[in-house]
């Protein structure tokens, strides 16, 4: 199709949480939401954009790896000189969805998570310190003129390869679901030991070279939860067992993790971090 002359410069396609945060670096992008016509223009105008930032969920199917469809739905039909995928993606993706689709294709991963123990700046893209841009070098550096004038000079822009960019993502995750899972394992030993957990944790946030970050581990929330860390740890495991990988070590958080959920009951509403809530503290879910 002939593209009009002058083409709407930004396309944000899923307006949930990762696209609500895209709009606010561009307000004057045209939107795309499948399921919510309230707030999206329409699908052929943003079809057009020069830019699409690509946020549609990518959750666990029922074999543990992530769920592409709504991603290769999307790529189906924008036009864009350059698709950004902020959904989470295994690594792979990008490029083959080049391959497939014809695209210029960059993942940019997501940092913002919906979790409540943050600075401000954790929880905007304007405030994280840097942007990740996996991709061919000729599209990664068009999509740091487009974000550089709203993100300013003070961030980090690194241009990587699309499987480095796409990997970190799911090694950030990762990481943070061991750390809750290290915690709970102490939490345990402290019990058996009559230390009290808190004052343990306490002592060994006093080494400068660990993180209490996600080491809160809440009797009101066991183990980890929410929308990323679980159906990311399994895609990753997933993966990594399909590449011939050994991954007993992610195996071994996720099994811990079902333990430590099994029978916590119902989701409790009063209880932040509770399953099922998104905002869970103890429960790490910023992803
Ligand atoms: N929420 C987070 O904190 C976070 C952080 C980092 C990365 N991510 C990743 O970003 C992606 C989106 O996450 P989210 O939290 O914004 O999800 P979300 O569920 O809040 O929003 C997704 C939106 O996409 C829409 N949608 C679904 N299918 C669609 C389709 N085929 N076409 C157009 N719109 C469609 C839904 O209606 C919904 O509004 C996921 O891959 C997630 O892993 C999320």
């Amino acid at each position: 199709m002939e593209e009009p002359a002058t083409r709407p410069e930004v396309g944000i396609v899923g307006f949930g949480h990762v696209g609500q945060l895209m709009r606010r670096i561009f307000p004057d992008a045209l939107v795309y939401d499948k399921f919510r016509p309230e707030v999206s223009a329409a699908r052929d105008e943003v079809a057009a954009c020069r830019f699409a930032f690509v946020c549609v969920p990518t959750d666990m199917g029922p074999d543990g790896t992530a769920d592409l469809s709504d991603v290769e739905e999307v790529a189906g039909w924008l036009r864009a000189q350059a698709l950004v995928l902020r959904s989470t993606v295994p690594p792979g993706t990008s490029r083959r969805l080049a391959g497939q689709t014809g695209h210029r294709v960059v993942f940019w991963p997501e940092y913002c998570g919906e979790w409540n123990y943050v600075t401000p700046w954790e929880h905007s893209p304007e405030g994280w310190p840097s942007v990740i841009l996996g991709g061919e070098a000729d599209v990664t550096r068009e999509v740091v003129e487009l974000l550089a004038p709203r993100l300013g000079p003070l961030k980090t822009y690194r241009q990587v390869s699309s499987e480095a960019a796409e990997l970190c993502k799911y090694m950030e995750n990762a990481w943070l679901a061991a750390q809750v899972i290290f915690s709970w394992q102490f939490r345990l030993l402290a019990d058996a030991a009559g230390a009290d957990f808190w004052e343990v944790r306490e002592l060994w946030g006093l080494d400068p070279r660990v993180s209490k970050a996600h080491t809160a581990a809440l009797l009101a929330a066991p183990g980890f939860g929410g929308k990323c860390l679980p159906k990311d740890l399994s895609a990753i495991t997933a993966y990594g067992a399909e590449a011939g990988v050994d991954v007993s070590f992610l195996q071994a958080i996720g099994q811990f993790n079902r333990t430590l959920r099994a029978g916590t009951g119902p989701p409790n509403p009063g209880v932040p971090g509770d399953p099922g809530d998104a905002g869970a503290p103890g429960a790490a879910v910023r992803t």
